[in-house]
C-alpha cells in the first residue's frame, strides 16, 4: 500500500512531477505570473524567467498554460524542450503544433511568411492572442533564437503578432545578452529565486493539504521545516524530494509527525550513501 494512503492522503502530496494543482504561489511566483498574463494581453511580445533548476519554472508554465486554457481568446503552444537542429524543423514543428496546414517546406523564405500570414490572420481578423511558451530556452540554439527574433519583428502598428515566454535556466541569459536586437525585446524579466523559510513552511503545508491531509495536527513539526530548510536553501524541487522522504519515513517507522530528528536521520543517509548533493552541504556547514 503506498505510504499516502497510509496517512490518510487522497494524492501523493510530495510528487515531482509539475502539477498546477499542487503549485504554491510564492510571492516570486505569483509576481512572475501576474506580469507574464498582463504583458500577453497587452500583446508586449517577449517575456523571460530565468531561474536555477528546481527553483519551479516548469511548474509555472504549467500553471500558465492552466490559466490560458480558460481564455476563449489565446492560441498557444508550449514546447518543453527546444532543441532543433536547423530553423527549418523548428517552423514545421511550429506550423504542426498550431495547426497551420498550408506551410510550404519548399524554402525557409516561404515557411516563414506563412506563418506571418497565419499569425496576421489569428491575431488581427480574429483577434486572438497567439503565444509560444517555451520551456528549457537555454537550450535554443543561434539559430532557433534569430527565428524568435525574426517572428517577434511581425506586429501591427499597436501590437506584436506573436507572444513569447521563455523560461530557462541562468545561462539563457548570456545568451540573449549577446543578442542586442533580442534583449532590447524583453518586455519583461524575472529570475526566480528559492523560497524564505516561511514561504518553504506555507509550500509544505498546502501541499499537505491539497494532498486531502485533515487532520489538525501539522505534519511537519517547525523545527523539522527549519531542518529542511538549512538543508535545501528553499529550492522547491529540493524540498519536495526530502518531504517525501520524510513522510516514507514516518510511515516505516510508526511515527506521526515528522520532527527534526527524522529529517536529520535523512540528510545523514544521504551523506552516507554518497548521494548528498556537496553544493547544499557545503552551504549548510557555512550557515
Ligand atoms: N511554486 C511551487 N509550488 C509547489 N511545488 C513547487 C513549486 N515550484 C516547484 N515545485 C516543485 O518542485 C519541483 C521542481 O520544479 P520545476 O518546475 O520542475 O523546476 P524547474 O523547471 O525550475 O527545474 C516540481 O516538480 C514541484 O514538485
Ligand atoms: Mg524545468
Amino acid at each position: 500500500m503506498s505510504y499516502f494512503k497510509v496517512l490518510a492522503f487522497e494524492k501523493e502530496p510530495f510528487s515531482t512531477s509539475p502539477d498546477p494543482e499542487f503549485f504554491y504561489l510564492s510571492k516570486e511566483h505569483e509576481t512572475a505570473l501576474t506580469n507574464i498574463i498582463i504583458e500577453l494581453r497587452l500583446k508586449r511580445g517577449l517575456s523571460v524567467i530565468l531561474g536555477d533548476v528546481g527553483t519551479g519554472k516548469t511548474t509555472l508554465s504549467r500553471k500558465l498554460v492552466q490559466e490560458l486554457k480558460k481564455r476563449e481568446d489565446f492560441l498557444f503552444h508550449i514546447v518543453l524542450d527546444p532543441s532543433f537542429e536547423r530553423e527549418g524543423v523548428f517552423l514545421s514543428s511550429l506550423a504542426k503544433n498550431f495547426d497551420i496546414s498550408n506551410l510550404n517546406d519548399n524554402s525557409l523564405l516561404d515557411m516563414r511568411e506563412t506563418l506571418e500570414r497565419f499569425l496576421f490572420q489569428k491575431g488581427v481578423a480574429e483577434n486572438k492572442t497567439v503565444t509560444l511558451i517555451i520551456d528549457e530556452a537555454q537550450k535554443l540554439d543561434e539559430n532557433s533564437l534569430e527565428l524568435l527574433r525574426v517572428l517577434l519583428n511581425y506586429e501591427t502598428n499597436e501590437f506584436k503578432l506573436l507572444q513569447l515566454v521563455l523560461l530557462g535556466q541562468m545561462e539563457l541569459h548570456f545568451k540573449i545578452m549577446n543578442i542586442p536586437n533580442f534583449f532590447d525585446r524583453i518586455s519583461f524579466k524575472y529570475t526566480l529565486n528559492p523560497l524564505d523559510f516561511d514561504e518553504t513552511k506555507e509550500m509544505i503545508d498546502f501541499r499537505v493539504r491539497q494532498a486531502g491531509y485533515k487532520a489538525k495536527m501539522r505534519l511537519f513539526l517547525d523545527e523539522a521545516v527549519r531542518e529542511i530548510y538549512q538543508y535545501t536553501r528553499g529550492y522547491p524541487r529540493q524540498v519536495t524530494m526530502l518531504c517525501h522522504k520524510a513522510l516514507k519515513n514516518l510511515v516505516l517507522k510508526k511515527r506521526f509527525v515528522v520532527d527534526a530528528v527524522s529529517i536529520r536521520e535523512i540528510i545523514e543517509e544521504e551523506i552516507k550513501s554518497g548521494w548528498h548533493r556537496r553544493d547544499l552541504l557545503l552551504q549548510k556547514n557555512s550557515y
